[in-house]
């Protein structure tokens, strides 16, 4: 007989595509499809200094269980790091968290019930998709139009009836589309109008090449925002030090969120390593310049960002659309009629060139969820730009080009 897994686990999709993607690691394929930060950007000197700090002077404290809400120190950081005159957040709404993705997953566990709707952009984070989908919600995409999701929706009868709605609002992943001032203010009033609990995911508001995002919806309607912070995209992911910030004291309902956080938090890991806490506190200490570092990543990526445009434009054949991504580290783009994104992966992998289909982000690929698969998107497909070299960009750029003009070809 074979081992029973709970009915849940129906809800995990594991996919095709990922499955083709880990070819990507074969020499000589020149990837567009991590999502991974530039490991150039990663500051070790520093990071190795403060390692060897906290293991001298903090070694046993490091070593030992700690609290599950993180270091009062780094939660006070974060809670300074992120205040803003419209919004002040103190240290007692921040949550420390093992990545944002934690953050995710505990409040699936706390927000979302079976059979009830989640609102989600589509497409949207597909790890947000993956923790949710746990927790057995329906998924209900948030109608949308060239400006970003539909604050009107959230004002609709259905909308009342929902858990919460997910939004990633600053170069989002993996559209990169930034939303205006004008369309945030419009989505927090629409939150204080009807109720509805927001999930703003916040991974790349600091990388901005041009000007930077409007304020977050957060600050807006903090009543009714549950704010993710992390430190993946402006320090380094291997840290896995994310945030959850809760409303503030006085919302309907925050303290008893943020004691239901703590409970999820303690039941899945009782607490982030301390030792990571502790690094990112002693780097700080030393008078690491973040602010300065995140400049300095933001200029690198503006030029990895700038190469890929340029080679787009260069390379790509008629018929394929694109933006320009203001910031964060996705182009989205669209390939001409007759082009299969997913079907095509692997002919682009033996040509050494990856790149992630956009179905992947779209509810029916990404869970187990009973969705028309010839319905989504096929045209569609995210080209990080951050982690190749601009030499690289251009090469994949080229072999990508070449890969589209031949599927199409062979489509007919
Ligand atoms: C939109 C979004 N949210 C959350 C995460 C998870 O980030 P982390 O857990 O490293 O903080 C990512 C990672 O790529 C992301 O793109």
């Amino acid at each position: 007989m074979s081992l029973t897994l709970a009915a849940r686990t129906r809800q995990m999709n594991s996919s095709a595509i990922r499955e083709i993607l880990k070819l990507t690691e074969r020499p000589g394929v020149l990837s567009l499809a991590g999502g991974l930060p530039s490991p150039d950007s990663f500051p070790l000197e520093a990071l190795a200094q403060a390692s060897e700090q906290v293991w001298r002077t903090q070694g046993a404290q490091a070593m030992q269980y700690a609290n599950s809400e993180g270091l009062m120190p780094l939660r006070a950081w974060f809670a300074e790091r992120l205040s803003r005159p419209e919004w002040p957040v103190r240290p007692e709404q921040v949550l420390v968290t093992t990545g944002s993705q934690q953050g995710l997953d505990l409040l699936g566990k706390v927000l979302l019930d079976p059979g009830r709707p989640v609102w989600v952009e589509q497409p949207t984070y597909l790890g947000a998709l993956q923790a949710f989908a746990v927790y057995e919600p329906v998924f209900k995409p948030w109608a949308h139009d060239a400006q970003g999701p539909d604050p009107a929706a959230l004002l609709d009868a259905e909308a009342a009836s929902a858990s919460a709605a997910y939004l990633v609002p600053s170069y989002q992943n993996p559209s990169g589309l930034c939303l205006s001032a004008g369309r945030r203010r419009a989505i927090a009033e629409a939150l204080n109008s009807s109720g509805v609990t927001l999930v703003e995911d916040n991974p790349y508001g600091e990388l901005w090449y041009d000007e930077a995002p409007p304020l977050p919806i957060a600050a807006q309607a903090p009543h009714h925002t549950v704010y993710l912070g992390s430190l993946s995209k402006v320090l380094a992911p291997g840290l896995r030090i994310g945030c959850i910030v809760t409303p503030p004291d006085d919302a309907p309902g925050a303290l008893a969120l943020r004691a239901r956080l703590l409970q999820a938090k303690q039941a899945t890991d009782l607490h982030t390593p301390g030792f990571n806490q502790r690094l990112v506190l002693q780097l700080l200490a030393n008078g690491f310049d973040l602010d300065a570092h995140v400049a300095q990543v933001r200029l690198r990526y503006k030029a990895q960002r700038d190469a890929m445009a340029a080679a787009l434009t260069r390379h790509m054949p008629p018929g394929c659309a694109w933006q320009v991504p203001q910031g964060g580290m996705f182009f989205w783009m669209e390939g001409p009629q007759g082009f299969d994104a997913a079907a095509s992966l692997h002919a682009a992998v033996e040509g050494c060139v990856a790149y992630v289909p956009g179905s992947a982000f779209y509810v029916g690929t990404a869970t187990g969820a009973n969705v028309d698969e010839q319905a989504l998107p096929r045209r569609q497909m995210r080209l990080s730009f951050v982690t190749l070299s601009v030499a690289q960009i251009e090469e994949a750029v080229r072999r990508l080009a070449d890969h589209i003009r031949h599927a199409v070809a062979h489509a007919c």
